[in-house]
């Protein structure tokens, strides 16, 4: 039997809804919507993609939403000339420049400019040692949309064998370490499970991934991910968002499908889950700031 789908967009639908209706009942208690500047620098046609799509996400679903476009040219000075009017604009509650920026602009400082209480991407120093701590302020996007999208299809993490490709910040470091953590009150996203971390100097990495319950293909490159490296009935997670020939495609090769028990489809997999989260960590922003 092929791998039952694990549907991003129709879980994404789902969650974006609920959003809608608690940003509508903090409307009639009279709160101000939540509001979401998103930051793009030049004109990559996958980032102009991506903000294009979070944008639309935050006004089907009520948020208030500003896109600040700038030229490539743009200097790091000017950039964080608009993040510190961004910080301290009181109807702003979440701040996200799209990366990568252009090769003028230091990212980490740029990063480190976003007030830690605004940066629902989860990317500044403080938010990462938080989360790291296990005492998370905001859980990171893509990280968070995973958990959820394995989560609320019924498939458990903990106590699982999970094993993760990718040493990204954005997403293979922060997932694992989501995945080890022992779930609590402040922290309830955490794995509770068994993890190992699957990189490019990795020894038999189709051994390492067979070992997985539940393996993450967080490569950034197509095919990573092929049927002898997936044990039979695995849930395996794509997030992969990889162009080819103007085709989107994951990290799973598709003949993963005639072997796992669950896959996630790329386009319609986490992609909207982290558009999703997006939407929930500004909401939790909104409530941080302003109660
Ligand atoms: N570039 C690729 N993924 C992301 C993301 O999740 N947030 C931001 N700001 N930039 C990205």
């Amino acid at each position: 039997m092929p791998a039952q789908r694990l549907d991003g967009k129709a879980l994404a639908a789902t969650m974006r809804s609920e959003i809608a209706s608690r940003i509508t009942e903090r409307a009639t208690a009279g709160k101000r919507p939540p509001g979401l500047a998103a930051v793009l620098v030049g004109e990559d046609p996958a980032s102009q993609q991506y903000v294009k799509n979070k944008h639309k996400a935050c006004q089907d679903a009520g948020l208030a939403t500003a896109v600040h476009r700038l030229p490539v040219t743009t200097s790091q000075a000017e950039l964080l000339e608009l993040v510190a009017q961004l910080n301290a604009d009181p109807a702003v509650h979440g701040i996200l420049v799209q990366l990568p920026l252009p090769k003028q602009i230091d990212e980490g400082a740029v990063i480190r400019a976003v007030s830690p209480v605004k940066d629902v991407d989860c990317f500044h120093p403080e938010n990462v040692g938080l989360l790291a701590a296990g005492h998370p302020r905001f859980y990171p996007c893509t990280p968070h949309g995973v958990l959820q999208l394995l989560r609320r299809n019924g498939t458990a993490t903990a106590g699982k064998e999970v094993v993760v490709v990718g040493r990204s910040n954005i997403v293979g470091k922060p997932l694992a370490l989501m995945l080890m953590q022992k779930p609590t009150a402040t922290n309830p996203a955490a794995g509770d499970a068994t993890v190992t971390v699957a990189h490019t100097r990795t020894r038999d990495l189709a051994s390492v991934c067979r070992r997985a319950d539940i393996l993450i293909a967080a490569a950034g490159a197509p095919a990573t991910i092929t049927a002898e490296m997936v044990k039979p009935g695995a849930a395996v997670v794509d997030v992969g968002t990889n162009n080819v020939e103007g085709r989107w495609c994951g990290d799973v090769h598709e003949g993963v499908w005639a072997v796992a028990g669950w896959v996630s489809p790329v386009p319609g997999g986490v992609g909207p889950m982290t558009i999703t989260m997006l939407l929930h960590n500004t909401f939790d922003a909104a409530k941080l700031i302003d109660g």
